[in-house]
């Protein structure tokens, strides 16, 4: 299977890409490293280690990353995700530790360890870690296969009107992951605007019937009431598993080349992803987005890998 190690910050939507990950054999998880972003460091990697105690995958190490961002004050997400991170869902009690070697250092020596073109990147918080593997060993660009990360949109903003959250923590983290040379697809809110959890889709899921199932279940009607709370939504977009579905299928999600940059100054436009539309592409160009997802595509893969994971 592919080999990914998906950096993130659980968070809702962060645990069910986890689980599509695990569920699906054509994804070989190498490690998932965490990042302090809807939560603290210490409470996302708790989240971590807890959705693997209940997936039963004992064998995935976890290492905890960053506290904060780059230059910036973190800001959590409390109003979508609780106080804990995951609210909602009773979390096992995880009988594993993360492993002693920091995020950054795990991200490097996987990459450099590994064979080139090999690894992909998948982050789905802020990209404070990826910035500071970048920064402490720059041939991981030349080295990794692509980074496909769920974080900005195409001119469609949650932290505000033109930004992402993910993007928006940590800006100059994000303007050091995509003005790095490596091949990066943004799975932002255009992109996961579309994913979005309906009651049908909810039962469907609770129809298999074993206890993550459940589990996933719960988590959805916390995010339904906090989106509908706060964002204004009917039903949850479940962003971050659209990163990890593209590369299950690329099939799932169309993408268009376009070159990408991150705001890091405006008043109004801190952390947007601004994208230059005036077509053709580049030909050097190194960036893309995702455009459209198969949204039946996007369930069935996420219910085939609950259903995979079976009664953990
Ligand atoms: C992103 O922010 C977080 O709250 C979610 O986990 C997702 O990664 C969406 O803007
Ligand atoms: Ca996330």
């Amino acid at each position: 299977g592919r080999k990914i190690i998906l950096d993130c910050d659980p968070g809702h939507d962060d645990a069910v890409a986890i689980l599509l990950a695990l569920g699906n054999d054509n994804i070989d998880l190498l490690g998932i490293t965490t990042i302090g972003g809807n939560q603290t460091l210490h409470k996302v990697t708790y989240n971590a280690l807890a959705v693997l105690e209940q997936a039963h995958a004992y064998s995935v190490p976890v290492a905890a990353g960053c506290a904060s961002p780059l230059i910036r004050e973190l800001e959590t997400a409390p109003g979508v995700h609780g106080d804990t991170g995951l609210d909602g869902v009773d979390l096992p009690k995880p009988s594993h530790d993360v492993i002693g070697k920091h995020a950054v250092d795990f991200i490097i020596d996987t990459i450099m360890g590994n064979e080139p073109k090999t690894i992909t990147l998948v982050p789905t918080g802020p990209l404070t870690n990826i910035a500071m593997a970048v920064r402490k060993e720059p041939r991981i660009v030349e080295r990794v296969k692509e980074v496909v990360l769920m974080g900005g949109g195409i001119h469609v903003g949650n932290w505000s009107a033109v930004a992402e959250f993910n993007i928006k923590v940590d800006p100059e983290a994000a303007h050091v992951v995509f003005n790095a040379s490596w091949p990066v697809t943004m799975i932002g809110l255009n992109l996961t605007h579309q994913a979005l959890c309906t009651p049908a889709r909810q039962r469907d899921i609770e129809s298999i019937g074993t206890p993550t199932a459940d589990f996933v279940s719960h988590l959805m009607d916390f995010f339904r009431k906090s989106y509908a709370e706060n964002q204004g939504f009917v039903d949850p977009p479940v962003h971050d598993p659209c990163a990890v579905a593209y590369l299950l299928d690329p099939e799932v999600i169309t993408t268009r080349k376009a070159p990408i940059d991150i705001e890091t100054k405006g008043d109004l436009t801190l952390g947007m992803t601004v994208a230059d539309l005036r077509a053709p592409a580049p030909a050097d160009c190194h960036t893309q987005f995702g455009e459209k997802l198969d949204v039946d595509r996007f369930w069935g893969l996420i219910h085939d890998a609950i259903a995979h994971i079976g009664e953990g």
